[in-house]
This record gives structure tokens, sequence and C-alpha cells, in this order.
């Protein structure tokens, strides 16, 4: 089969279409005719050589997919061949087919469009592990979604909006805000423009936020102590600005404050069963009444995966980048 491999660590020039072994699905997994990949920072990572597959997975990048089940491992049992579906992958989502665990799967209805689910696992997975069960996000309370227009931002905005809480989005310019606007965030904050911490402040009454969800990192972390309520928890989900941040001990105790962070795919597998099995339950239903959308930016056909990494890169996206094959 067909797989956009990477020949040697680098920049986007790297991808090229290979032929490689087909995947072979063991117990407890499925194999999967790709409709789409949906492309993520990480795969960027991958490519560069500073995010090696784990061992045991294809070494061509890809953290989900979406497409139609080709066939079935041992002891599966409520999916079978011909199935809907997207799925969140440990790697391998750049190739024809890909093997998934049949407890990362999701079965997609006829009312929702194959390829674009392909953008909803590992957006939903992080989300739901993230704002709700690290940091417990609740009903009424304000989150802080830093990046709202991102593929993670898009889908955290429509999740927290879902379960009640109060979504203020950073965003580096005013048609990523509108998207924000549109997908239910109801502070706006430019953070190219205004300080987000006055922003924030100035739309909550000094309260500030309860959860913040950060893949912004370590230029952050103080203005981000700052921006919490009391009682208030910050979700590290990345480190685009850099790896070391200030913090002030003092002022994080003053908030009662708490900081997690968290890498969803070097998480054991039971764990990703056990979120996605969450996903299952309590989102998944609110993706098939059409209540929580994919957001897709672009697609791009796997002999153009270049230019869907130099998209990425550029930063001009808002939503998902898909890859087809
Ligand atoms: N820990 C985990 O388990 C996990 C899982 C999935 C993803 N992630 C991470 O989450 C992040 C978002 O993923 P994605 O797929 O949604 O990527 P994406 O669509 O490329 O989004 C990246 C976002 O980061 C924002 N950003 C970058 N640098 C910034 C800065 N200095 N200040 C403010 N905002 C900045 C951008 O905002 P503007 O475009 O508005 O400037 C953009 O919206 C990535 O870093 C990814 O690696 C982590």
């Amino acid at each position: 089969m067909l797989a956009v491999t990477v020949s040697r660590p680098g920049g986007p020039e790297r991808l090229s279409l290979q032929e490689v072994p087909e995947p072979v699905p063991g117990d407890g997994e499925v194999l999967i005719r790709v409709c789409a990949a949906g492309v993520n920072r990480a795969d960027l990572l991958q490519r560069e050589g500073n995010y090696p597959a784990p061992a045991g997975v294809p070494d061509w990048p890809g953290l989900e997919c979406s497409g139609t089940i080709e066939a079935i491992g041992g002891g599966v049992e409520d999916l079978s061949a011909g199935d809907r579906v997207c799925a969140l992958l440990a790697g391998g989502g750049y190739g024809e087919l890909a093997v998934a665990r049949s407890g990362q799967v999701l079965s997609v209805s006829p009312n929702l469009d194959l390829e674009s689910a392909a953008g909803l696992p590992e957006a939903l997975a992080t989300v739901w592990s993230n704002l709700f069960m690290i940091a417990g996000l609740r009903s009424g309370e304000t989150v802080l979604i830093h990046g709202g227009a991102s593929g993670i931002g898009t889908i955290a905005i429509q999740m927290a909006k879902a379960f009640g809480a109060k979504v203020a989005v950073t965003a580096g310019d005013r048609q990523k805000l509108d998207l924000c606007a549109r997908l239910g965030a109801e502070v706006l904050i430019n953070y190219r423009q205004a300080d987000f911490v006055e922003e924030l402040r100035a739309a909550t009454k000094d309260l500030g936020a309860d959860v913040i969800l950060d893949p912004v990192g370590g230029a952050y972390l103080d203005r981000n102590i700052r921006s919490l309520a009391r009682g208030g928890r910050i979700v590290l989900i990345a480190n685009q600005s850099g790896e070391v941040g200030e913090l002030r001990v003092g002022r994080l105790m003053s908030k009662w404050g708490s900081i997690h962070a968290s890498a969803l795919r070097s998480r054991p597998e039971s764990e990703k069963d056990q979120i996605m099995s969450e996903v299952l339950e309590n989102v998944w239903p609110l993706v098939l009444s059409g209540q929580i959308k994919p957001v897709i930016d672009s697609k791009f056909s796997f002999a153009d995966a270049q230019l869907a990494h130099e998209r990425m890169e550029s930063g001009a996206h808002a939503g998902k980048i898909l890859l087809i094959p």
C-alpha cells in the first residue's frame, strides 16, 4: 500500500509517498481503509525527528483517521467489516490502511461526513481528558482556551459550551476570533493586540478563569497564573513558546491554584481506551446530533502532504487540516 513517509528528519519536503507493507490487525484491533487522516502538530515534530513513533507502531505519521473497516482481529465483537468509523491511532494514519485498537474506534453514522470525522478523535480525546477528566470543568465555570481557532481549540469551545461553561479564547487575528464566536466563545481576545490577563479580568469582573487550556507553555506560565480564579486549574498540553517559564509560587498559592500537564500519545493504551470510552458515552452523542461539529480548514491529497504541513507551520489555518489518500 502507499503511505506518506518521512525519508529523513527535516522539513515538509522530506514527506513522500512510498510503498510500505500493509499493517495487520492483531487481537483487539481493526484494520481501517483510510478515507481521511487528520494532521496534528505532533506529526510535524515527528517529521523533524523530535517525536519518534512508539515501539510497535508504523513509523509514518498519523494520529487519527476515518474510513471503513476492512478486517477485524481476534476478539473484536462490536465492529464488523464495512463499518464507517473514525479512530485514535498511536501512529500510521498517513497510509491507505491503518490499524486501530477497537476500544479507540468511534462509529460514524450516515449523517456525519466520513472525511470530516477524521478530524475528531485526537481533539475529542485531548479536550475530554484535559478539560473534563483532569481539570474537572463544571457547568457555570469560566474556561480560557488559548489558540481558540486551532484544531484542538475549535472542539474545546464547542465541548465547554455544551457542558455549560462560559468560554473565553485567545487567537491571533480577527477572522479566527470570529470563528471562535460562531462556535460559542463569549470572550474574544486578540493576543497580538491586547494583554489577555487584563482582557480576561475585565470580562470576568476580576474573577478570572476557573480552568485554562494552554498549548503555548513557558511564556504564558506567569500570565496564566495571574488569570486564574481562586481554585483555578491550568492544564498544559504543549510548549509552543518554549520549555521554560516563571513560576511564582506565592502567586499560585494565593489563588489556591493547580497546574496539570499531560501528553496523549504516550499514555498507556488502556488509559486511551478509557478516555475514548468516556468520549463515546459523553460527547459522541453530541457529535452525532450535530451539536458539536468538526471544523475543517482544508484538505490535501496524500501526494500533497508537504503542502498540508507547510500550511500548519504557517499558522494560517483555523480548525483541522486533512489528508486524503
Ligand atoms: N498534550 C496532548 O495530549 C496534546 C494532544 C493534541 C494536541 N496537543 C497540542 O495542542 C496544540 C494545538 O494542537 P492543534 O492540532 O490544534 O494545532 P494547531 O491547529 O496548529 O494550533 C496551534 C495553535 O496554537 C496557537 N499558538 C501558537 N503559538 C502561540 C503563541 N505564542 N501565543 C498564542 N497562541 C499561540 C495558535 O494560535 P493563532 O493561530 O491564533 O496564532 C494556534 O491556534 C499543539 O501544540 C499540539 O501539539 C497536545
